[in-house]
């Protein structure tokens, strides 16, 4: 794909659509929950440090920055609740891999789709490991922008076959109601978060709130449910109830990074969590028994972000879904780059 060092394949909005549309969105998100699963598998290969974050009154600014030895990769990502109403997105992202034997970039891409993805695959990848083996039912309370993919990565990969929706604002719900036709998802659309979680074995919070937010209540979560809390993801920014943290098992990317971050951030600083990579390469158990409340305090960890565009760089071999950057100054002599400037100078004239 990469046809010189010095230009840099990169994907742009459109084309990460196309490459998207070309592959199948089900797909996708289950080609990159594999990737997630491999190198989650091998944790301990990767540098790891909580997200460098840059919060101010209405959001965050974050870099996430990771490598397994081999390959670096970082995502820029911002979170910014109030965005929405300004006809802009909460999320949106970009990011990058480079080689760590040059330095030199080798992929850039869009992100923001990506993501949508990734954390899809992610939500999947722990519903997985950590469900019941008979859920069915998923409840999705917050219909925005990441909703559908949630959805579709749990039909795909955990046999989801019914989602009830609530959000807010209605208009969200009928959104999503509609983007899921078609899905082959049976979708209803709930009043309040109570309904939504009526038979519910699995719920997803993916609420945007810059505040401490009571999405799920003690008095909703019974017996044997699976919870994703994604929407809980920066200092002071809550959905899951204390009580509900005390009634559960709880399992985590990087403690580190959630503990600062995730729902967790409401406990003592030494609550005892679980690892999802430890879930996965069987070193930790998992559900205990099917009477077991399960959450997965998802944050978005770096190493996610990197098994997406690991996805992404072998998902364009063969692909025309990427145009190439004139990124990487190229001076015939590496140390005459003022030479180069100048030569370009007689170019111009
Ligand atoms: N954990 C991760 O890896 C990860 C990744 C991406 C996004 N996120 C987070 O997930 C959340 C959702 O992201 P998005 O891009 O879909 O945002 P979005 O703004 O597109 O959608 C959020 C939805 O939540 C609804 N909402 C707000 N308060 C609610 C409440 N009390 N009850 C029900 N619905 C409510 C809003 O009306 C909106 O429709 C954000 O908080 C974002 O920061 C987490």
């Amino acid at each position: 794909m990469q046809k010189d060092l010095n230009t840099v394949p990169f994907v742009s909005v459109e084309n990460m659509m196309r490459l998207v549309l070309d592959i199948g969105i089900e797909t996708c998100i289950a080609q990159i929950a594999e990737c997630i699963e491999d190198d989650f598998r091998r944790w301990p290969q990767f540098d790891k440090t909580p997200r460098v974050a840059s919060h101010s009154r209405e959001g965050v600014i974050e870099l996430m920055p990771t490598s397994d030895g081999i390959d670096y990769g970082f995502k820029y990502v911002n979170g910014h609740p109030k965005n929405m109403k300004e006809g802009l997105q909460t999320v949106t992202a970009f990011g990058l891999l480079a080689s760590v034997d040059t330095g030199y970039p080798v992929l850039l891409s869009e992100m923001t789709i990506l993501t949508a993805l990734r954390t899809a695959a992610t939500s999947a990848v722990a519903t997985k490991y950590l469900a019941r083996k008979d859920a069915r039912t998923l409840a999705l309370i917050g219909n925005g922008a990441q909703s559908e993919f949630q959805a579709l990565g749990l039909k795909r990969i955990c046999g989801i076959d019914t989602v009830r929706l609530y959000d807010i604002d209605p208009a969200a719900t009928r959104k999503c109601v509609e983007n899921l036709a078609g899905s082959g998802l049976t979708v209803v659309s709930c009043r309040s978060p109570e309904e939504a979680i009526q038979g519910a074995d699995v719920v997803t919070t993916c609420t945007a709130d810059k505040q401490y937010a009571t999405i799920l209540t003690d008095n909703m979560v019974g017996a044997g449910l699976h919870i994703n809390g994604i929407g809980g993801d920066c200092p002071g920014k809550t959905e899951i109830h204390r009580d509900i943290l005390l009634r559960s098992d709880i399992f985590v990317e990087y403690p580190e990074q959630t503990r600062i971050e995730g729902d967790i951030q409401q406990l003592d600083d030494d609550y005892p969590v679980k690892e999802l990579w430890q879930v996965i390469t069987g070193a930790v158990e998992g559900r205990k028994d099917d009477r077991a409340i399960t959450l997965f305090d998802g944050v978005g960890f770096a190493i996610e972000d990197f098994s997406a565009l690991r996805w992404l760089r072998s998902a364009l071999i063969g692909s025309t879904r990427f145009t190439q950057l004139d990124m990487i100054a190229d001076p015939d002599d590496p140390r005459d780059l003022f030479g180069m400037v100048q030569r370009e100078k007689e170019r111009m004239a």
